[in-house]
């Protein structure tokens, strides 16, 4: 038995911590504002039904994997994976992980920010009542003013960024356990509202048939990458997030049933929320793929005209607030872990740096809404022709970065990390869930992502096969 590890930046106070922080981490503003925008735009039950298998598939036995590394290497990313590969007696390149992790993250959290800058400014609108009597164009224009105003998104991004930078400075244990605590209860009993106000309007069904009726013709190569891309988004995988918060777990915690336990908290979320915003979009004859935008120009419809709507509606946006922020600070986490152990910062100081950096890099996102709105960079490729600085920028992260590190992170686990390594640290015993783990992370990970790259770029062609669209 290898000798234990501790961290230097200490550890959550027991298994309840961990798994409300990595719960914090996984659900935000991509279950409740991303799944729902990118379901709608790739044409539903076919996108949700993929994003469902790889959940069940790729994200729940990659999360495996990363707290496993994570609580074995005991420091950041970058750190774990070189003493790990040491370990091992592997190349020191698969610190490389690390450091693509920390990359991500910063390119991430700098729109993460500006969406959750949104999140902070319905708070105010909501509170002020600007949503009661509202009409879908009234709530529309509320939301292009908003968009619309340069300046307007720089004070709001920068003061989430400043709100995440306080929390990450202050380590670990700090506060960011106890707003989980609150948190995910309450966005459940604010989802259900919605989900209650949704059934009520006459057209739930409508909005369950599109979430569940699984139409492969609606669906593309690249939407079935964009589900993929959304599994690792949405449960914080590929980029060392949830490595770094593994971490910090005590040992004697069981990896796998935290991880499911994650996963399916994540879900339920995300799909309460869609439940909740089609049949607002269908009753109100709006676009089911009309973008980022959707559940702005959505939900407060609903505040709008249920009783007691600007109290619902002001408390749901500070929810939505609270889990972009608890996302938020696992995306910086990682770097910060860097800058302390190999930089000899202290938090607060590698806090201001990886923020600055990261606020800076947030202006491309700024703009992408209102003076580069019609900027469309990659246009001369064809599954980019529409794509703005900030798709572009969300479609690098989500579907090209996350998987690919969640494909080097699966090789890590199985290829080069000693099977008994890996049994001692998942803890599970070497029976049928061992062995289950291990096939899905040795084969199904990499064979999945590899073909859906492929297929995308075109160099393989399944899409005639699966029956679906061009
Ligand atoms: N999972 C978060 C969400 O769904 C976002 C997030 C936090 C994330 N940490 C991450 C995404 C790490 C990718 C990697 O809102």
């Amino acid at each position: 038995m290898t000798q234990r590890r501790t961290s230097i930046h200490g550890s959550w106070s027991g298994r309840l911590a961990f798994v409300l922080a990595a719960t914090g981490s996984a659900v935000g503003l991509g279950n409740i504002w991303k799944f729902p925008y990118i379901a709608g735009e790739n044409g539903g039950g076919a996108f949700v039904l993929v994003y469902l298998v790889c959940i069940a598939t790729i994200g729940i036995p990659i999360m495996m994997a990363e707290v496993m590394l994570g609580r074995r290497g005991r420091q950041s990313p970058i750190n774990t994976m070189r003493t790990l590969a040491e370990e091992a007696g592997a190349s020191h390149l698969w610190r490389w992980i690390g450091w693509a992790g920390v990359l991500a993250g910063f390119l991430i959290l700098s729109y993460y920010s500006v969406i959750a800058g949104w999140a902070l400014a319905y708070v105010f609108r909501a509170a002020a009542g600007s949503f009661s009597g509202a009409t879908a164009e009234g709530v529309a224009s509320i939301f292009e003013q908003l968009t619309g105003d340069p300046e307007r998104l720089l004070a709001w991004h920068t003061l989430f960024m400043v709100l995440t930078m306080i929390v990450v400075s202050r380590g670990v244990r700090g506060g960011l356990e106890k707003a989980v605590r609150f948190l995910v209860p309450g966005l459940f009993v604010l989802l259900i509202l919605l989900d209650g106000y949704a059934l009520a309007s006459g057209a739930f069904d409508q909005g369950l048939e599109f979430l569940f009726t699984p139409d492969f013709s609606k669906i593309t190569a690249n939407g079935v990458l964009i589900a993929m891309g959304h599994a690792f988004f949405t449960l914080s995988l590929g980029m060392g997030a949830i490595m770094v918060y593994g971490s910090y777990l005590p040992e004697r915690t069981s990896i796998a049933r935290t991880s499911i336990i994650i996963a399916s908290l994540d879900t339920l979320v995300a799909l309460l929320a869609g439940m909740a915003i089609f049949p607002i979009v269908f009753v109100n004859g709006l676009e089911p793929g009309s973008g980022p935008g959707l559940i702005f120009q959505t939900l407060p419809i609903a505040f709008g005209h249920m009783p007691g709507g600007w109290l619902f509606g002001t408390l749901f946006f500070v929810l939505l607030v609270f889990a972009a922020w608890t996302s938020a600070i696992s995306l910086i986490e990682p770097a910060v872990a860097w800058l302390v152990e190999n930089k000899g910062m202290t938090r607060i100081y590698a806090s201001v740096y990886a923020g600055i950096a990261t606020w800076s890099f947030g202006l491309l996102t700024i703009m992408s809404f209102n003076r580069w709105a019609e900027f469309r960079p990659l246009s001369f490729v064809p599954i980019f022709k529409t794509y703005t600085v900030f798709d572009l920028l969300d479609y690098l992260t989500a579907n090209i970065m996350l998987p690919l590190g969640g494909l080097f992170i699966a090789l890590f686990s199985v290829w080069v990390m000693k099977r008994s390594d890996s049994v001692q640290e998942l803890d599970m015993g070497d029976g049928a869930g061992y062995v289950l783990w291990r096939f899905l992370v040795r084969y199904v990970t990499p064979l999945a992502v590899l073909v859906v790259f492929l297929n995308v770029t075109g160099i393989v062609d399944f899409s005639g096969l699966l029956g679906l669209a061009e």
